[in-house]
Parts: structure tokens; sequence; C-alpha cells
């Protein structure tokens, strides 16, 4: 947005309008400017940790952090100069010296891949500033979901804070400071023992994957792309967006999506983990129907001959009245339309709910 109207700063030499209260990384995104962060969630409060957004602005002697500095009027500000490039490679290189490994799977989840991401754009010098490291990873957490790598950390505190602004959970915290810093439940137990939920929260923002999708991961070595395909998920009426993660003909995860209107990134344990079931040996694929006391499979048309004959002795023994349906949660609308339509049209009946009250 390049426009007079309204308070505006000067932005690397542009005049840039801006609404009062954003910050100058809110307003230098949205001019198409690549500020890099780290520690920066758009979902969370701005946070300043990782000092990696800094711009300069004219008459504050240092570099401030774009992320939580509002505009004021007649700012002049500089996004990209080669001493801001110089102080954010610096940076990426000390925080690199805390990891064990850069590059992640993607699989590990949605945020993984950022940091390796700003490796690369930097051309950061490995080994620089090797020396001590904070964060000890917690192999003793066997719990199926989510892998607790605290050797890939670099204390950006993405996890703490979204289980704290997001979910409501305050289920983990950082413990201690400098190279002792840890990220921790209460008591340093497991995630199990804690008040976590497993909604995945933490996973999905985390951005050098020390907190990874154990599930996803578990197709690490098939040798098919990864595919994403936005979809909803169909466990209740809320219709949180997802991306289901595959690879060829496979589900091997799903990540939350971060634009989805009724979810903003946000998953239960059922959306996030509890795919299984879509490739399970006892998924049924085919009506069964009782033949001889025994269930065999069946064709539709008998399936249904069958149900609708089932219908009809109920009411002809009991009336009409006998009859109530509940519709699944993750039925989708056009089934749940069409089971109210046989209820009301059909039988005559009001008798019909939803488990999700959608
Ligand atoms: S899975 Fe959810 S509840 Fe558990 S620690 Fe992560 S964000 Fe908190
Ligand atoms: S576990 Fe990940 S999200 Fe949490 S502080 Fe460490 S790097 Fe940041
Ligand atoms: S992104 Fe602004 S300080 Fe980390």
């Amino acid at each position: 947005m390049s426009t007079t109207e309204g308070p505006t700063i000067e932005l690397d030499g542009e005049v840039v309008a801006y609404e009062p209260g954003e910050t100058l990384y809110q307003i230098a995104t949205r001019a198409r400017r690549e500020v890099p962060t780290l520690c920066y969630d758009p979902r969370l409060e701005a946070f300043g940790g990782c000092r990696l957004c800094v711009v300069e602005v004219e008459g504050i002697r240092n570099p401030v952090a774009s992320c939580t500095t509002q505009a004021t009027p007649g700012m002049k500000v500089r996004s990209s100069t080669p001493a801001l490039e110089g102080h954010r490679r610096t940076i990426l290189e000390l925080v690199a010296s805390e990891n064990r490994q850069i590059e992640v799977d993607p699989l590990s989840g949605h945020s993984s891949g950022e940091f390796a991401a700003l490796a690369r754009r930097y051309e950061l010098r490995p080994g620089r500033f090797a020396g001590r490291k904070s964060g000890a990873s917690r192999h003793d957490d066997d719990n199926p979901f989510i892998l607790r790598d605290y050797d890939q950390c670099i204390s950006c505190y993405r996890c703490v804070r979204v289980c704290a602004e997001r979910e409501g959970d305050y289920a983990i915290s950082v413990v201690n400071r400098g190279f002792a810093t840890q990220i921790s439940t209460e008591f340093g137990g497991l995630l199990k023992d804690s008040a976590c939920t497993f909604c995945g929260q933490c996973v999905q923002t985390c951005p050098t994957g020390a907190l990874a999708d154990r599930k996803a991961l578990r197709a690490v070595d098939l040798p098919e792309p990864i595919a994403k395909t936005r979809s909803v998920c169909t466990y209740c009426g809320v219709g949180c967006s997802v991306d289901i993660v595959t690879k060829g003909e496979r589900v091997v995860g799903v990540q939350p999506a971060m634009d989805g209107p009724a979810n903003l990134g946000a998953l239960c344990i059922k959306g996030q983990f509890a795919f299984d079931f879509v490739q399970h040996d006892d998924r049924l694929k085919t009506p069964l129907v009782r033949r001889d006391g025994e269930l065999v499979p069946a064709s539709w048309d008998e399936a249904l001959d069958r149900a609708a004959a089932g219908f009809r002795a109920v009411v002809d023994q009991h009336g009409p009245e006998a009859l109530y349906a509940i519709a699944s949660g993750r039925a989708p609308h056009e089934a749940s339309y069409a089971l109210q339509k046989l209820m009301r049209a059909g039988w005559g009946l009001n008798h019909i709910d939803n488990c999700s009250r959608a």
C-alpha cells in the first residue's frame, strides 16, 4: 500500500501509510519487504527475543526490533542495509551454534523449515561460534505424538507462548537462564503427566524441528515427495482447515492451516494426530449385512433395502414417533441435510439432532 492518506512513515525512501498501532514489521511486510524473523508468529503477542527483525530508525542510535516497535508518524525506517544484513547473519550464526542439525525433515512440522531457510538465505558459516549448548532432549518422553529434541532448540519460546496464548494450557514453560535454559513441563516431567492436551500447536510453530510430529516422521523413509492437500477436519462441526500431508497414495500426517478461518492454525488432538483410521486394515470399505447371524459384505442396494425395511418394520409396529436420528459430526453437510430430509419429509418428524449441534 503506497498512499499518503492517514499517518505515514518513510520506509526505504518510500512513503507508506499505516493504521495506528501497527508495528514496523507489519508495515514492512505489507510493503513486501522481506524482514527475517525467528521468534515471531503472527498469531502470538510479539516477543522481541531473537532480534533478527531489526531495522534502522533515523534518530535512534541502535537498530530496533521491528516486531515490537510501533510506528509513529514521520518515522524514517530502513529495512535492509549492509550493516543490518551483517547483524542478522551474525545473530543467525550465534543461533546456529545451538543446533546439532540445521536442515530437518519437513514432516517435522509446519514451521520446521524456517530456520534452515534463513540459514540458506544468509549463507551461514558453520561452526563460527561453536561452543556450549543449551537444552537437553527428552528421549525418555515416549508419548506417541510429540518428539522433544531440545538439542535443536533455539529458545525462541514460540512453543511456550502458543501453548499459553492460543491453547490456554500453560503445559510447558522456560526454566533457568543462559546455557541452562530449558523448555520444560512443570516439575520437569513427561508431557502425558502435564496439562498438555497433545493439540500439537507447539510442534507446528517450532521453527527448527526441536518439537516434531512423531507420527508424520514415521514416513520419513518413504521415497515419494511430500504433497499437501487443503481440506476440512471431519471430526466435528467446527470445521477446522487442515493440510493433509501425503506421500504418494499414503496419508502420513496432518498440519493445521494457519489461515483457516475457523481455527487459525489450531487443532485438537483428534484433528492433529488421529488419522490412522484412513488406511487402517479394519476400515469398512463396503456395506455389511447380517446373514444367518454373520456380518457379510453386500451391495449398497441390498444394504439400503435392508435399512429401509428395518425402518418400515419399526414404524408399522410402533408408529413413526419411535424413530429418532442423530447425524454424525463427521458427516458432510450434504449427508446431514439428506438425513433431516428423510426424517422431516420422509417420516414427518422433527426427531433429528447432530452430535456436534452444527
Ligand atoms: S501439544 Fe498443545 S497443550 Fe501440549 S505442550 Fe504443545 S501446545 Fe501445549
Ligand atoms: S522447542 Fe522450538 S518453539 Fe520451543 S523454544 Fe525451542 S525452538 Fe522455539
Ligand atoms: S522476530 Fe522480532 S525479535 Fe524475533
